[in-house]
């Protein structure tokens, strides 16, 4: 069989994705792209392998390596812009979060995979951790019985890591972002468990804090999202970088009893791979029936050396079986994508229209999608135009400039 030859644009978050490439005798590493030089020469002579071809501009990355998919782990709010590009020239993509940034992007999107034979894959890497792997297996088997409820979280004060992830640039991806942006770590495990479209959002938002202040980002602490799904069953989605505590949580509720993750917060990042459940033999029967137990597979072993309690591994392993011919490859298509994007991104537009729910639209519908098609709105003033948004509902913050004067020097990375 021929090896995948892959090539990977962005080398921060991407060396994760470049380390599992030693991991899997089906990928050639071929190609890495970042406009950051520094950081290219550094992966460059760890490396050592005069084989691997290294590019600081994407577009003759893509014009020039030898590559059949890309791996994008550039800004979050550039993922279209470089995929529908690699879509075109025929490559399979494989997309960090977020999918887009606007709803014009996520029509071109759309229409530049269906107009190709190019394998698309949302890295929502949070869908495969052990406790949603296995709250999605015993759901579909029907242990679960009819989904009714669920909660979806994902907390992480990055305080002590924000000079390092936005470097000191106030107009980083990560400080203009909304409250609601980076949505998909809470609402996707709870989409790829009950394979349930979303309908409608209503969006919250938490207040600005000093956290917030110190950090120089210009949101709100957190974003909170209630999604009626299509069966009308609702879900609980929050996160945010601006909390206190750091918490990882999933829960379900179904006709036949509850499944539940272990939550972070209290129990530290290893408990999250744990399960908990109370359920029925039968709609009706309640009685209470505590078990507890580790998920494990043939993988979690191999997976466990890899990030985010071994989910890295799954997300890409799967999107490389899938460019390999393994037709059930359990990836995430563009419509799933933007099902866990939605609700963020018109989550945020509930809050700024005074928490009036909003429809979701189902982009495998064509005629859903003509509304959006010059919907440019989102936080970037470039790719706005006049449809700007503020990043936080009550004003953006002002940030005094000393701020990211002092990130800047605290960066240890660039
Ligand atoms: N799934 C997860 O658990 C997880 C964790 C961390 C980051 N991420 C995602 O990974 C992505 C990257 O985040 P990050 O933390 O590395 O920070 P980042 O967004 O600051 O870094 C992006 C990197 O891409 C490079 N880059 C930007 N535009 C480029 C272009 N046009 N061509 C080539 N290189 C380009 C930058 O120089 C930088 O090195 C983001 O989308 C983020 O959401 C996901």
């Amino acid at each position: 069989m021929n090896k995948v030859k892959l090539g990977i644009v962005g080398v921060y978050r991407g060396k994760s994705m470049i380390n599992y490439c030693a991991q899997d005798c089906r990928v050639k590493l071929a190609a890495i792209c970042d406009i950051w030089k520094e950081g290219l020469e550094n992966v460059r002579a760890e490396l050592k392998n005069d084989e691997i071809k290294f590019y600081d501009n994407f577009d003759e990355f893509l014009a020039n390596a030898d590559i059949d998919a890309v791996v994008l782990a550039n800004y979050a709010t550039e993922h279209a812009l470089l995929a529908i590009k690699c879509i075109n020239a025929g490559k399979h993509v494989y997309s960090e979060v977020l999918p887009v940034q606007n709803m014009a992007e996520a029509v071109k999107l759309t229409e530049a995979v269906e107009n190709s034979k190019a394998i698309y894959a949302y890295a929502e890497n949070y869908c495969y951790m052990a406790a949603p792997r296995e709250m999605k297996r015993a759901f579909r088997a029907g242990e679960l019985g009819k989904f009714e409820y669920g909660e979806g979280e994902y907390f992480h004060n990055c305080e002590a890591g924000w000079a390092d992830l936005t470097y000191g640039d106030e107009n980083h991806w990560r400080n203009r972002m909304y409250a609601n942006f980076y949505c998909t770590h809470s609402v996707g495990p709870l989409l790829y468990i009950t394979g349930l479209r979303p309908v409608k959002v209503t969006g919250f938002e938490l207040p600005y804090n000093e956290r917030m202040a110190r950090m120089g980002a210009k949101s709100g602490l957190a974003g909170i999202e209630m999604i009626t799904l299509e069966n009308g069953a609702v879900i609980k989605s929050v996160h945010g970088v601006g909390i206190s505590k750091n918490s990882v949580w999933f829960s379900v509720y179904g006709s036949k009893g509850t499944m539940e993750s272990g939550r972070e917060a209290v129990q530290g990042s290893e408990g999250v791979n744990k399960v908990y459940t109370n359920l029925d033999r039968y709609d009706g029967e309640c009685v209470e029936r505590f078990i507890a137990y580790n998920p494990v597979d043939a993988f979690t072993v191999r997976a466990n050396a890899n990030g985010h309690g071994g989910s890295d591994f799954y997300s890409i392993y799967n999107f490389i079986s899938k460019i390999s011919g393994e037709k059930d490859a359990d990836v995430i298509d563009v419509y799933e994508a933007l099902d866990m994007f939605f609700p963020g991104l018109l989550g945020y537009r509930s809050v700024l229209n005074g928490g009036v729910p909003i429809e979701i639209p189902d982009f495998k519908n064509p005629k859903a999608r003509e509304k959006y098609r010059n919907d440019t709105a989102c936080t970037d003033p470039a790719v706005a135009g006049e449809q700007l948004i503020p990043s936080y509902s009550k004003g953006v913050p002002p940030v005094p400039k000393a701020v990211y004067d002092a990130l800047r020097k605290k960066c240890n990375i660039r």
